[in-house]
């Protein structure tokens, strides 16, 4: 999604920008562009691709100024194209403006303006704020913007800069996230910390409704209707490496191993020293938990994936009904919410538009909304009545996998918290599942070693056109999540099936060379599993098998095999995505992909 940066100060504001803006490409962008304020005068420069073309094109002709906005557009009004591309300015360029979200009226306010004799030269919904503010304007730019903003209905984080008033730099946020961050004689904003990590670590999180007046000297904060807001600064304690790629070819890679420390980072906090799951900001109590009667788990793209092993879990130990559905089909539909249905949102970005819109949608219904995400301060945490934090640290890569693995241990220590408040599952029990959970760590060290098998896997495959995924139970679940991966990074196309559902048609695609990831840990389930793989084998499949390391009869019948420790079933998909993960990025890797920043995607789809 789109990405802010702006910056006020007496250094060069071109440079501070273009690095904040940098930091985050990850967010996915088609276009990129610039405006500082210099000598009475705003200059720019914006244009459609990668952050590399905008960068050489300030190379011949570099713009001066301390002050200054930057902007990575994700089209969503009007196609990529230098002209739609953020700033965007009024007639006469006395204003720039860069903004993240969608103006859900713009076209009313475009038609008002062309009536006032305005005439617009971009397609997007962006270019009525700065008409707007043209059309305002009193000499005031406080006063003009809030006026203006007043009229936007939608989602707006924005960053404005006036010739006029070259010592402020304004910053407005509505459900799209905005950060300042505070320096000595320098002040910043951004969509992101990363953005401005290497030049303050001391960061105000803005609230909906909320505004900044920035100057090199003092940033004031408050409502957009003007009233004073007293805001706590928050001291970003991670590392600006941790948001680099530190050594790893890709982010995608430095995720990858990152995921045993971030597991156990996540997990750590919420066990006690005698091995019971002590969940302090999940305060819902005995009586609460007793009296649910059905648990919503609301998603998108992999957190869904992660959330359908969460209702496994739940269902098999807290006793309850679990309904999951992806976010953007939920609200659409008659959900059953009552006070006693207890919705949990799963959210790595906690900005994803639809997963927002379910959330909204649970607690207007009474429902208390638990969240599951791994950025402070981002509107689903800020939104829901709890939050549980994975703490995996910073994200860059396009494609999900620290989050995905910290979603599932954090799912798994909220189904025995609910267990144990519900009396439903014995202790003794629990505890076992928590000591297996805190050995998940180790064991992906192992899952991690498979690196020279896996990339001799992706090159029996790379060249293949589809890519099956079979599994039963969970193990369908994760071969959704080893499907999707592999899609979204190499551009293979893959499908996930529940193996039992082959041959109601599907089987009818597997042919001579078809390659087929057969993923079989779950011990029930395993004998049907074999029978599964027979099934493609016959058809000529060339079979990869994730397998537990006690079963080494599949040799015989699978051409390649990956073992994963031993674990309890539910446990499993933690553990056997690593390979799934791995196979996705030495698949893409072959085939030339772009695996950080795939084609059509964003990192945060703030948009429904
Ligand atoms: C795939 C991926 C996406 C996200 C989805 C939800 O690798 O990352 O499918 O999982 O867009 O995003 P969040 O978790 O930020 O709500």
């Amino acid at each position: 999604m789109c990405g802010i940066v702006g910056y006020i100060g007496n250094k060069d504001a071109t440079n501070i920008l273009i690095e904040g803006l940098e930091k985050l490409e990850y967010r996915g962008y088609d276009s990129a562009g610039i405006a500082v304020v210099n000598n009475h005068k705003i200059n720019f420069a914006k244009h459609k691709g990668r952050l590399s073309i905008l960068r050489d094109s300030l190379e011949k002709n570099n713009l001066e100024g301390n002050v200054g906005i930057g902007h990575t557009r994700w089209a969503t009004h009007g196609e990529p194209s230098d002209l739609n591309s953020h700033p965007h300015l009024n007639p006469g360029n006395a204003l720039a403006v860069v903004h993240n979200g969608i103006i859900e009226n713009y076209l009313i306010l475009k038609e008002e303006l062309i009536e006032k004799g305005y005439e617009f030269v971009s397609d997007t919904d962006t270019e009525v704020i700065p008409y707007l503010l043209d059309y305002y304007y009193n000499g005031n730019l406080l006063e003009t913007v809030q006026t203006v903003v007043s009229k936007l209905e939608g989602s707006y984080a924005l960053g404005i800069i006036d010739k006029n008033n070259p010592d402020i730099l304004i910053a407005v946020r509505k459900d799209s996230p905005l950060i300042i961050g505070a320096g000595e004689g320098e002040n910043f904003i951004a969509s992101d910390i990363p953005a401005i990590l290497s030049r303050t670590r001391k960061v105000y999180l803005l609230e909906n409704d909320e505004m900044a007046v920035l100057k090199k000297d003092s940033i004031e904060i408050m409502k957009t209707d003007g009233t004073k807001v007293d805001k706590e600064i928050y001291n970003v304690d991670w590392d600006v490496e941790a948001a680099e790629k530190g050594g790893y070819d890709h982010f995608m890679l430095k995720e990858m191993h990152e995921q045993p420390k971030a597991i156990k980072d996540t997990i750590s906090p919420r066990i006690d020293k005698n091995g019971k799951v002590n969940i302090k900001e999940f305060s819902l109590n005995e009586e609460y938990m007793k009296n649910i009667n059905k648990v919503y788990m609301v998603a998108c793209g992999t957190a869904y994936h992660a959330g359908l092993v969460g209702k496994a879990l739940i269902e098999k130990y807290a006793k309850i009904p679990v309904i999951t559905d992806v976010a953007s089909e939920f609200r659409y539909g008659n959900p059953f919410i009552d006070k006693n249905t207890l919705m949990i949102v799963v959210s790595q970005s906690g900005e994803t538009a639809d997963t927002l819109a379910a959330l909204r949608l649970a607690k207007e219904k009474k429902a208390k909304v638990l969240a599951i995400t791994n950025v402070v301060g981002s509107t689903v945490s800020r939104e829901a009545d709890y939050v549980f934090y994975t703490w995996a640290g910073p994200e860059i890569a396009v494609a999900s996998t620290k989050a995905y693995t910290t979603q599932l241990v954090s799912l798994a220590l909220i189904s025995m918290d609910i267990a144990i408040k519900r009396g439903t599952t014995e202790g003794t029990i629990a505890k076992g599942i928590v000591e297996e959970i805190r050995e998940l760590s180790e064991k992906i060290n192992v899952m991690l070693k498979y690196i020279d098998e896996i990339k001799n896997m992706a090159d029996n495959i790379y060249k293949s056109e589809d890519i099956f995924f079979i599994g039963r139970g969970l193990d369908y679940y994760l071969a959704m999540e080893g499907s999707l991966k592999l899609k979204e990074i190499s551009y293979i196309h893959s499908e996930a099936m529940a193996a039992g559902e082959l041959k109601h048609g599907t089987l009818a695609l597997i042919d001579r060379g078809t390659p087929v990831i057969a993923i079989a840990t779950q011990d029930k389930l395993y004998d049907k599993m074999l029978s599964n793989i027979k099934e493609v084998k016959a058809r000529g499949a060339f079979v990869i098998g994730v397998v537990k390391e006690s079963n080494k009869e599949i040799e015989k019948i699978v051409d390649k095999v990956v073992y994963i420790p031993e674990v309890k079933d539910e446990l499993s998909p933690t553990l056997a995505v690593v390979p799934l993960q791995l196979l996705a990025y030495y698949v893409a890797l072959k085939r030339n992909c772009d695996i950080d920043k795939p084609r059509n995607l964003a990192k945060s789809v703030t948009v429904e």
